[in-house]
């Protein structure tokens, strides 16, 4: 597990400066989930490839920039899932994106899910590591240094709900206008890194992605993007579902499988919980 969170931590700092050039143009091609990509989703695809590419305990990696999983070394126990740039369409108005990583043993499928990651490019760029606990680094100069452990708090204050609200059912409206009304406050930039990790640092609170009248199954991508910040959440001390179920109960078909995700502190999952019961 050292050398693939070193490998992770040379991709944070290549991607840091792959991101900071002014062209980082659109491509002709679109990536799994049918979104446009940009020469920069491709190039940070490449680096985390290549570094992974490096690492003897790495079977096979599966990258959301990519239809089919990528094997390395057939005895080897690790199976890493990535999105390489998530929130990508953020930036070109310069605002926070992320890379997620879920680490997998024996296999993809949550219920192999040993450690995950995830990195936040913003003003100044953050790793979080969960393996037991949940760890904050931050890069100072050219190393990161460990700066705290995270934990959520029972109840939080912010309130980041997902998708398409003219898509929303009837009653997740009700829910969410429920958190507005107990005076909880909107923070949602549209990039799934910065918006969990937000509510990670403020102590609490809820962030939803559920399923819509477009989307039944929800948008964002179990292996990539659920997977890890469930497993992230729930050893900080949190809750995520899917509405219903522990959301790393879930079985995975596919790669690019999606579900309606919902990550939060104990008290607003537990809302959460009871109005999808009951409908
Ligand atoms: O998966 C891509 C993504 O950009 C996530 O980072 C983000 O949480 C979500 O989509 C935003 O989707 P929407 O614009 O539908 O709320």
């Amino acid at each position: 597990m050292r050398e693939i969170f070193d490998a992770i931590q040379k991709s944070a700092k290549r991607i840091k400066k792959a991101i900071d050039v002014k062209d980082f143009g659109y491509s002709e091609s679109e990536n799994s989930s049918g979104e446009t990509q940009l020469q920069l989703d491709i190039k940070c695809d490449m680096i985390i490839e290549e570094e992974f590419s490096r690492i003897a305990s790495i079977n096979t990696i599966a990258s959301e920039e990519k239809e089919e999983a990528m094997h390395f070394h057939a005895d080897a126990p690790y199976f890493i899932a990535y999105d390489p740039l998530d929130g990508s369409s953020l930036i070109d108005v310069n605002l926070s994106v992320g890379t997620i990583f879920g680490i997998y043993k024996g296999g993809f499928g949550a219920e192999n899910m040993v450690a995950s990651c995830y990195i936040v490019y913003g003003p100044r760029v953050e790793i979080v590591f969960a393996e037991n606990k949940v760890k904050l680094y931050l890069l100072q100069g050219d190393e990161f240094e460990y700066v705290k452990e995270i934990k959520l708090g029972e109840k939080g204050k912010l309130n980041a709900p997902g998708g398409t609200q003219q898509n929303w059912l009837p009653y997740h409206k009700e829910l969410v206008d429920s958190f507005f009304k107990e005076g909880y406050r909107l923070r949602y930039s549209g990039g799934m890194v910065p918006d969990l990790h937000q509510i990670l640092l403020k102590g609490g609170g809820l962030f939803s992605y559920p399923a819509t009248s477009d989307k039944p199954e929800g948008k964002l991508r179990k292996l990539f993007e659920v997977f890890p910040f469930a497993y992230i959440y729930k050893k900080a001390g949190g809750e995520a579902i899917d509405g219903q179920n522990d959301l790393l109960e879930l079985t995975c078909k596919h790669v690019h499988d999606t579900s309606p995700c919902f990550f939060g502190s104990k008290y607003e999952i537990n809302r959460v919980k009871d109005v999808y019961a009951n409908n």
